[in-house]
């Protein structure tokens, strides 16, 4: 079975949904660790709970984001992990850090990419006044919110959404979609040199 570990910055609902996943035997992975940069993310707790080796590395106590990612780095190599997925992780990975991991990296985003890239994806989405908006799970690469797509889950923005309305309706699907990429990868998927063969 392919060893996944997961990045996450804070609330860890998506950790969540990854772990139930694993036990409901819908992803024939194992998690083998969960990391924060933030010791008071919910996710370390969630980890701690579903019998997960939890680990936190705050920035501040390093020298520079070299060491920093040096030392997640050293991390993920000493769990030996073919997978991992970032999940509300709040820092862009440098070059560096992913040519030197070597195995595939994903993360989700709270928008039909390549709309609204960035932070608050779901204010983008309100303020822009799209009807349709969702979810996005993609192989992380050198970029912001930009690598190639796994898969993606539509939701409609309702005329009276608010920004926490169509945010719960946006996590429900992210809950659907992320543990599904993540089966692909597990059962082999490689991230793909390009986005697409026609691009
Ligand atoms: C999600 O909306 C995800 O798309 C974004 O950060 C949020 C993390 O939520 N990248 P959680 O920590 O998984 O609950």
């Amino acid at each position: 079975m392919k060893r996944l570990a997961v990045l996450a910055s804070g609330r860890g609902s998506n950790l969540q949904a990854i772990i139930e996943a694993v036990r409901s035997g819908a992803l024939t992975l194992e998690i083998v660790g969960v990391a924060s940069d933030r010791p008071e993310a919910q996710a370390l707790a969630r980890a701690e709970a579903a019998g997960i080796p939890a680990a936190v590395f705050p920035p501040r106590q390093y020298e520079n984001r070299r060491a920093h990612e040096a030392a997640i780095l050293r991390w993920l190599q000493e769990l030996e992990v073919d997978i991992v997925a970032l999940a509300g992780y709040l820092r862009i990975l440098s070059p560096g850090f992913i040519q030197a991991l070597g195995c595939p990296i994903l993360n989700i985003h709270p928008s039909l990419l390549p709309a609204f890239p960035g932070l608050n994806a779901q204010s983008q989405a309100l303020a822009y006044g799209v009807k349709v908006s969702g979810c996005t799970v993609h192989f992380v690469d050198e970029g912001v919110d930009s690598g190639p797509i796994i898969s993606q889950e539509a939701v409609p923005v309702l005329p009276h959404d608010t920004l926490e309305s169509l945010s719960e309706r946006i996590l429900e699907a992210e809950h659907r979609l992320y543990p599904k990429a993540l089966q692909l990868v597990a059962e082999g998927l490689e991230r793909p040199e390009r986005r697409s063969a026609r691009g």
